[in-house]
């Protein structure tokens, strides 16, 4: 199908565009007073997740309200490990937990990479329907979390400041950490294939604990796993995220991605230097910058856009907006990236 505005997918291809594009990350989410609708309605997050009609409705609603040059998939990096054979649970204000983890070599061998593709088949269906509600009227992201931060969760059960539990493993016992990320990668291939064949327009991988290695430890434990899903996937564009991995941003850019996402800690001058000219950059206003007022805001993203330059750029956050901002904070940052002009 035609897509009426392809903004997004010629400007990580790298080709000069009208203006720069905008999406948000987490921008299907509780910003929204209508998407807070619809999960009272599904009566919790999970079974959100498992409606495939309520999913579409939530992953449309940014298009309607914001006008943001890309949906995308509402869903979560955690179905892999559920797909996997590990249930989650999501806990208001507490996030996700995990009853049973993946910490040896008998717990390893309960788990498996067969029959993802039936076990996820409401997201397909969710897919579907988005495809068939927008109409071409934007492109569809699809994504998957990170090998390195699926194994996060798999092996700590939960969200932690420190990961203790996956960085031991590493240390301790790195052929079972080897054995583990593969099979995440494995799974995560199958599930990114069959998300392009029921109509996704590019892809974005999630790398959100990459702050807690270090370069060596990045470039042996989740750099091999993200060029794997970065060589096996050719068919569109690809994104890969890497929260707090200024450390390997040189080696991010050299995988067989279009486009390297930036978190807010780096300067778009210094990413671009050391990224160079050939992949598309995505970001990366510091999220609380939408806690100041209108004026703050504008000047702010107007400032981040002139850094990125007039090509090759991807306008975002630097992470998900978080839940407290207000939304027409959220719009004042997307209106100004439409209306900017860049200097000639
Ligand atoms: O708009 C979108 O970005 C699309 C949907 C999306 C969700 N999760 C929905 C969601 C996407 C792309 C994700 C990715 C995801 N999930 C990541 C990677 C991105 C990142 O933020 O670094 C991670 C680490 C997860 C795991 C996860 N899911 C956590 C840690 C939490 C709880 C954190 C919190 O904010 O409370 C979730 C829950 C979640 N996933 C929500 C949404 C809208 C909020 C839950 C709710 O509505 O009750």
């Amino acid at each position: 199908m035609n897509l009426q505005n392809d903004l997004i997918l010629r400007a990580a291809r790298g080709e000069r565009t009208e203006r720069t594009p905008v999406w948000v990350m987490r921008q299907a989410g509780r910003v929204l007073k209508e998407y807070r609708d619809v999960r009272a309605k599904a009566g919790s997050f999970k079974n959100l997740l498992f409606n495939p009609e309520l999913s579409c409705e939530v992953t449309i609603q940014p298009v309607d309200i914001y006008g943001v040059d890309a949906a995308i998939l509402f869903s979560d990096i955690l179905v892999i490990p559920e797909a996997m054979g590990l249930e989650y649970k999501m806990d208001e204000g507490k996030g996700p937990s995990f009853e049973q983890t993946i910490r040896s070599k008998a717990d390893l061998a309960k788990i498996t990479t067969e029959a993802v593709e039936e076990k996820l088949e409401y997201v397909f269906q969710t897919i579907r329907l988005i495809k068939k509600d927008l109409n071409g009227r934007v492109p569809l992201i699809g994504f998957a979390g990170a090998p390195w931060t699926i194994f996060c969760y798999m092996t700590e059960g939960k969200g932690s400041k420190t990961f203790s539990v996956p960085r031991a493993m590493i240390m301790r016992d790195p052929e079972l950490a080897h054995a583990l990320l593969s099979a995440i990668t494995d799974a995560t291939i199958v599930y990114l294939k069959k998300q392009i064949e029921e109509g996704c327009d590019m892809i974005q991988l999630f790398d959100s604990w990459a702050g807690v290695l270090n370069k060596e430890s990045y470039n042996t434990f989740a750099l091999p796993y993200m060029k794997r899903i970065c060589d096996e996937i050719q068919s569109v564009p690809k994104t890969v995220f890497a929260l707090g991995a200024y450390y390997s941003l040189a080696d991010l850019a050299q995988l067989s991605c279009n486009t390297v996402g930036l978190d807010w800690h780096m300067d778009p001058i210094w990413a671009r230097s050391v990224v160079g000219n050939s992949k598309t950059l995505q970001g990366n206003l510091d999220p609380a910058v939408l806690y100041g007022d209108f004026e703050t805001i504008r000047t702010k993203t107007k400032e981040m856009l002139s850094k990125f330059g007039a090509t090759k750029h991807i306008a975002n956050l630097g992470h998900g907006v978080y839940p407290d901002i207000a939304p027409d904070k959220l719009k004042c940052f997307i209106d100004t990236i439409k209306e900017y002009q860049h200097a000639q």
